[in-house]
């Protein structure tokens, strides 16, 4: 198997760490290790200073996925595999795509959720929502199912729009993968970063017995570096080859980000509560510039996630004003070059303190332009 690039991951390894205003990331300021420490009980503390740095129980270790398992509503330790993130995508569709599979999957999207089925010689149909609010209609997606789809990926809160269904539309997709008997892998890597508590969405995995739900530490948590993520399914057999293939990847997790994890995970809401605050203002923020430059920008606004899909309406496309922004005035945006969605969109993201400086740096560039 050859693998395609990975647009979006390149463009940050370009950018990341030597620009000064991060206007594009997904993910939340990484929490200090202090923090985590000061939330951990006597009983956590221990398990933090008696850290062995040895080989840890391949699917995680019991303590985690205890503490994984009280996340859902029906999965049990049994039914968690821990890994990174991205690994748990890579085995995930491994184990199930061969050549000729179909496979549907949003778009726009993260692209290993559809590049790595692609790249796996599976054929790919594209989920696209509507432009003007990105609201993704189950009616479009069960369009595209057919006899032989083998997987439907999809992502939410959906990261670049910051769409969510609502529990009723939830179903719905439940309802379409489960009349054709198909496995639903479900990206919940924004899971529980909602921004009222009236639209949060039961984890897919406690809904259908052959979802995947995939969650992790990176952006509902701020914990990035913990490189810290799972997979939770009532599908024993496709947790058990996923097991398997991670005997070629990682083997097992790294034993200080398993207690880490641990500690955050039973201490949530010292994590999430504060990133919905940050996201929340952050996006008032962002609303208030782009209405000031109503020519440039158009924001609809998203009501979950960190990110939203914002409209450049300048004419220009993405790339080339994101090329300039990061070379001229040191601002990363993501262009939709990225998630190969057309030329019109800039990925915003909301998880960072520094958005009112970096929007001050945004101003005085369009005006100086
Ligand atoms: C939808 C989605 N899935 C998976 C990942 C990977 O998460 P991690 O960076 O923790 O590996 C990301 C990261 O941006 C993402 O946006």
């Amino acid at each position: 198997m050859t693998l395609t690039d990975f647009k979006l991951e390149r463009y940050f390894a370009k950018y990341e760490f030597t620009t000064k205003h991060l206007l594009s990331s997904s993910d939340c300021d990484g929490y200090p290790l202090q923090y985590i420490l000061d939330c951990a009980t006597a009983a956590e503390r221990k398990l933090y200073d008696e850290i062995k740095l040895g080989y840890t129980d391949s699917p995680g270790s019991l303590f985690l996925r205890e503490a994984i398992a009280r996340q859902y509503k029906t999965i049990t330790p049994d039914k968690v595999v821990v890994t990174s993130p991205g690994e748990a995508n890579f085995a995930l569709m491994n184990v199930l795509l061969k050549p000729g599979d179909h496979v549907i999957c949003m778009s726009p999207a993260y692209q290993s959720l559809y590049q790595i089925a692609e790249d796996l010689g599976a054929s790919v149909s594209y989920w696209k929502p509507a432009t003007e609010n990105w609201h993704f209609r189950p009616a479009d997606l069960a369009a595209l199912v057919t006899p032989s789809t083998k997987l439907i990926i999809v992502n939410f809160p959906h990261n670049p729009t910051g769409f969510l269904p609502n529990a009723a539309e939830q179903k719905q997709i439940v309802d379409i993968a489960r009349q054709h008997n198909t496995v639903l892998f479900a990206d919940e890597m924004y899971h529980q970063l909602v921004h009222e508590d009236k639209d949060q969405i039961p984890a897919f995995c406690d809904l259908y017995e052959n979802a995947v739900s995939l969650w992790g530490m990176a952006k509902s948590f701020g914990l990035a570096g913990l490189r810290m993520g799972w997979l939770a399914s009532h599908n024993q057999k496709i947790l058990d080859q996923v097991l398997a293939f991670k005997d070629y990847l990682t083997i097992c997790n790294n034993p200080i980000s398993e207690v880490l994890t641990t500690i955050a995970l039973n201490h949530k809401e010292k994590f999430i509560t504060p990133n919905v605050a940050k996201i929340k203002q952050n996006i008032s923020l962002f609303e208030k510039f782009a209405s000031e430059h109503a020519n440039t920008f158009l924001l609809n606004r998203p009501t979950a996630g960190s990110t939203a899909f914002v409209k450049l309406v300048n004419g220009e496309t993405a790339m080339n004003f994101s090329d300039r922004a990061v070379r001229e005035a040191g601002i990363m945006l993501l262009p939709s070059e990225m998630f190969d969605y057309g030329t019109q969109h800039l990925r915003i993201g909301f998880g960072r303190a520094s958005m009112p400086q970096s929007l001050d740096a945004f101003k005085k560039y369009l005006f100086e332009k």
